[in-house]
């Protein structure tokens, strides 16, 4: 399942959307390794791509949050925090056996979790930071 970056997930703040779209592309990238049978240890590497990618994006939008004060920053934190937790565990399980969790399914969690995110979490958070600017 190839997820498409559209207008409906624009943030209007320019590195995250930039983010936003490398993280599309990266999770496109990691389905389409799987489609063409690539070596576990190139799967492996792709997830700890993502997953130290996302940790780095995840940083930029908590740090906006704590300078907007936003309200619900902490619920919004779990959700990045649940998602590193559930990845790392998927990678830690496959560095002790790959067959413990066969990527099959993984791309298509990691689409559907990361366009769900954005537009209910992130697109809160970003209409309130348009809504209560800060400083540069
Ligand atoms: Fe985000
Ligand atoms: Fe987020």
């Amino acid at each position: 399942m190839r997820i498409q970056w559209g207008g409906q997930f624009a943030t209007g703040h320019a590195l995250v959307d930039h983010q936003h779209e490398a993280l599309f592309d990266a999770i496109n990238a990691f389905d389409g390794a799987l489609e063409a049978g690539l070596a576990p240890e190139r799967m492996d590497e792709m997830l700890a791509f993502l997953e130290r990618y996302a940790r780095e994006h995840f940083v930029t939008e908590e740090f906006l949050m704590m300078r907007s004060d936003f309200p619900a920053r902490a619920d919004h934190r779990l959700e990045h925090e649940r998602l590193l937790l559930r990845v790392k565990f998927i990678r830690e399980l496959r560095d002790q056996d790959p067959s413990l969790v066969p990527p099959e399914g993984l791309g298509r969690f990691l689409g559907e979790w990361l366009t769900s995110h954005i537009l209910t979490w992130d697109l809160a958070f970003f209409r309130f930071l348009g809504e209560h600017p800060v400083e540069p």
